[in-house]
């Protein structure tokens, strides 16, 4: 599909969005930047961004193979998707399989352990409030949505994006974590999967060695960043 990009109209930590001279279409630049802890840390890997489009491309891919409906429409340059535009809604929805991070500085849960059923959480995202876990009666409060149903189906889809992508890594020897999801609405009011999905928004730990291969390499200054970024890649096209 031809678009062209005109001018930026947002850019985040991870992504520049430009519009093209389709109403209903962006393109998104993946960026080089690493942040971490609200933007508190923050780096660059050359490469980066190229890596990440090539990821997400993959997984958004694999996805709509089965059944989940994204923002994605077409990978058109090394670090550019052409994407629907969604009105984002304002929850960051956490799928977890296994204990890390924020859930065991929280709840005391110990690092690694397995979760005896997959979680999901609701982030509400607002960096100057630090996204703070909110419940469903918060998310109907902020107005993040219209409805309760609406937030089941973010659960559901999360659920399902979990399946998908939990069998897939573990063929290629990896362990998915937990990763975060962003969700927007299009123009018929349908709910489509958006954002992106890389290391930067996943957890994935080697079966064998538990080696972290994702953004906690960067969080925790573990080095190898770029070398975690192309394995994930090389592991996902193998
Ligand atoms: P957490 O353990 O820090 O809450 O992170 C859970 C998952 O969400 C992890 O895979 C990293 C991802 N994540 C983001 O993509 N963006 C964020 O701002 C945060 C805090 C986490
Ligand atoms: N992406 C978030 C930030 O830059 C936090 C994180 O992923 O750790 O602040």
């Amino acid at each position: 599909m031809q678009a062209t990009q005109k001018e930026m109209m947002y850019e985040g930590k991870g992504k520049k969005l430009y519009k093209t001279e389709d109403n209903g279409l962006i393109i998104s630049q993946f960026k080089d930047d690493l942040t971490a802890f609200n933007a508190e840390k923050k780096g660059s890997e050359q490469g980066k961004g190229i890596l990440n489009c090539k990821i997400s491309t993959e997984i958004f891919k694999l996805l709509e193979k089965n059944g989940v409906k994204t923002h994605y429409v077409e990978t058109i340059g090394e670090d550019l998707m052409l994407c629907k535009l969604v009105q984002i809604i304002p929850i960051e929805v956490v799928v977890r399989n296994v204990a890390t991070g924020s859930l065991t500085k929280r709840l005391g849960i110990k690092e690694g352990e397995s979760l005896p059923f997959t979680l999901v959480e609701f982030y509400y995202k607002d960096d100057a409030l630090g996204d703070p876990l909110i419940n469903d009666e918060h998310a109907l409060i902020l107005k993040c949505v219209q409805s309760i149903e609406a937030l089941d189906e973010l659960r559901k889809i999360g659920r399902k994006v979990n399946e998908v992508l939990r069998e897939f890594f573990d063929k290629k020897n990896l362990i998915l974590v937990d990763f975060k999801l962003e969700f927007g609405v299009d123009s018929t009011g349908a709910i489509l999967l958006a954002d992106e999905i890389t290391p930067d928004s996943c957890r994935f730990w080697d079966k064998n060695t538990k080696e972290k291969l994702d953004k906690d390499r960067f969080r925790q200054d573990l080095g190898n960043v770029k070398m975690a970024y192309e394995e994930i890649l090389k592991r996902i096209l193998s």
